[in-house]
């Protein structure tokens, strides 16, 4: 997903080195194209830009020479206009007065940008970062101040977006957020604005949250916000953020995602410290337990947890909890929720916009909103009533894992607490992670020749196991590249099973109670000549019946499906290494998606 920076400092300094070093800490956003403005001391605009990735246009273009008192970084997931240089932001305004970029979407940009034809205004590109600035470039052409032009320009882009904008001939810049993440810095002698709050901590802790409907001015000492609704200066002290940004390394590991598999058991065992001691703890339990209707919501990855936690509550809790792909939610759910009803609403990022559309609509009919979100100071953890953290630290790379992990963590350990269980089995699961990791690490490499050369396999489960086998078949689909889709084991039989020809593989993954529904798959697949992998206890009856059995168990079912994800984990891991694709940075995808 695209993301912006934007830097306004004291000194003339290299800026283009230090634009260049925020574009590599918003590149697990996802991008195709990169680009920098700098405006030094005498007003003049040094713009470079390019499709590709960040180290290459920085080599190309020599971004290391680009100095300057402000800077712009954007990096572009194209959806209005092909990757190109011409449609790479920022942009210039029509004589080069301005430059400005943004992340997100504007829906009227077709027509936006006619208008901006028609006025004379010089359009370079298609893309609708561009109609930002001519949007301010048509209420200056009118004799508005920057901020009253900002102003007027934020009511006629419609959508969900954030945008950074400067005149060469000023000393600052600035920015506004409409449904997109946006927070502000203020350091020694310099302020900055970014697309996300861990791009900013290297530089300063002393972090501005900005809210949808305020423009942020900022310039080498000061930040200011005013409201777009009247111009009037509003105050907002800023907060010393403590996370530290050391995690975003790979520590040794050759990627990142491997890096993250392997932090599973750390991070599950600070989630359940954490909840130990969360304060408001209690006041969710409450809210779940007094419920009429439960509805858990959220997208891809965070969509399988929703499903996980939702028969985490019907086995332990006695609850029913209707999981729901966040859209959907509104087509299913928008009009029958109330505010008897508590919704939970999953997203490792807290930006996912599908989930913050399903918020809005929850909101509206009174729905009680509980958010369970990775990344701190999001737009979802402020939009709704109780903020459940993941405690993950940062997750770099695009395919989800331990924010996966931790999400059940989370569900199993609300449904434990509902149900009154004692908590010691779920305090088992850091060590059982740890020892499914190690096996894990030397049973998949054994399984690599056999699902390897086929481009198609499909990913079963049952009950327990669902959940994570559409999470494993979207795992190989991200960074493998593979088709493999995720199906409930039983409904295989009914029409897939005509995929089946020889060695043709299939995943099976169980639990031990599930061990005689699921040796029937297998059998329907091996006696057609395709090749069973089973995922699940060291049993007999997998053993004898599949052709290839990877050993992983736990006394307790709930906990024994977490476990289960580990080794698909590290299957498609290692297979799109063994393809010679980067499983951090998949092609097309993007780790926060902020456009319906
Ligand atoms: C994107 C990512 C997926 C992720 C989904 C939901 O599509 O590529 O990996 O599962 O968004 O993200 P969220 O941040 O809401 O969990």
């Amino acid at each position: 997903m695209c993301g912006i920076f934007g830097i306004v400092t004291k000194q003339e300094e290299e800026l283009g080195k230090l634009l260049t070093a925020a574009g590599h800490r918003l590149s697990y956003r996802g991008y195709d194209s990169v680009g920098i403005a700098t405006i030094n001391e005498k007003g003049e605009i040094d713009l470079r830009k390019d499709a590709g990735k960040v180290s290459a246009v920085a080599e190309k273009y020599h971004f290391e020479e680009m100095t300057g008192k402000r800077g712009i970084l954007q990096l572009r997931w194209a959806t209005f206009g092909e990757p190109s240089l011409v449609n790479s932001q920022p942009h210039l305004d029509s004589e080069g007065l301005m430059v400005g970029a943004h992340n997100g979407n504007v829906v009227n940009n077709t027509q936006l940008r006619q208008e901006f034809i028609n006025e004379g205004m010089t359009v370079r590109s298609s893309n609708d970062g561009e109609s930002c600035v001519h949007a301010v470039e048509r209420f200056i052409n009118q004799g508005d101040s920057m901020l009253d032009a900002i102003r007027k320009a934020y009511n006629i882009l419609e959508g969900d977006y954030a945008f950074v904008i400067g005149k060469a001939s000023e000393d600052r810049l600035y920015a506004f957020k409409k449904g997109s993440g946006l927070v502000a810095g203020i350091g020694e002698d310099f302020t900055c604005i970014s697309s996300d709050l861990p791009s900013i901590l290297p530089l300063t802790r002393e972090i501005v949250f900005l809210n949808d409907g305020e423009i942020v001015e900022f310039s080498a000492n000061e930040v200011k916000l005013f409201r777009v609704l009247d111009g009037v200066e509003v105050t907002r002290p800023s907060e010393t953020v403590i996370e530290t940004m050391e995690v975003a390394q790979k520590g040794g590991y050759e990627h990142f995602m491997l890096k993250e598999i392997h932090e599973q058991p750390k991070v599950a065992e600070e989630l359940l410290h954490l909840y130990d001691n969360l304060s408001d703890m209690h006041q969710i339990l409450q809210k779940l337990s007094d419920a009429r209707n439960i509805y858990f919501i959220g997208c891809g990855t965070s969509y399988h947890a929703c499903i996980s936690g939702a028969v985490f509550f019907n086995r332990l809790a006695k609850k029913a909890v209707f999981p729901v792909a966040a859209p959907q939610f509104i087509a299913q759910y928008g009009q029958s929720i109330s505010k008897e009803d508590v919704g939970i609403f999953v997203s490792q990022s807290g930006e996912t916009k599908d989930v913050l559309n399903a918020v809005e609509i929850a909101k509206n009919q009174g729905m009680k909103t509980i958010c369970l979100v990775n990344v701190v100071g999001t737009t979802l953890t402020k939009i709704t009533d109780h903020w459940l953290p993941l405690g993950c630290g940062y997750e770099i790379s695009v395919p989800a894992t331990k924010t996966f992990t931790n999400q059940l963590v989370a569900f199993l350990y609300l449904a434990y607490r509902l149900a009154g269980i004692e908590l010691d089995d779920i305090r088992k699961l850091p060590a059982a992670m740890e020892t499914v990791i190690q096996q894990s690490e030397v049973m998949i490499p054994e399984i690599i020749p056999f699902v390897n050369p086929w481009q198609d396999l499909y990913s079963l489960g049952y009950g327990l196991t669902y959940p994570i086998a559409l999470e494993g078949a979207l795992k190989l689909k991200e960074i493998t590249y593979a088709h493999c889709e995720g199906m409930l084991s039983t409904e295989f039989k009914h029409g897939p099973l005509a995929a089946v020809t020889k060695n043709y593989p299939v995943l099976f993954s169980t639990v031990k109670e599930d061990i005689p529904i699921i040796i029937s798959g297998i059998n329907e697949v091996t006696c057609r000549g395709g090749f069973a992998i089973a995922i699940g206890p060291d049993d007999n009856r997998l053993n004898s019946n599949a052709n290839h059995l990877i050993v992983c168990d736990f006394p307790q079912p709930e906990i024994a499906s977490i476990l289960q994800t580990i080794p698909l984990q590290l299957l498609s891991y290692h297979m799109a290494v063994a393809r010679g694709f980067d499983p951090d940075f998949p092609r097309n995808l993007s780790k926060t998606l902020t456009v319906d």
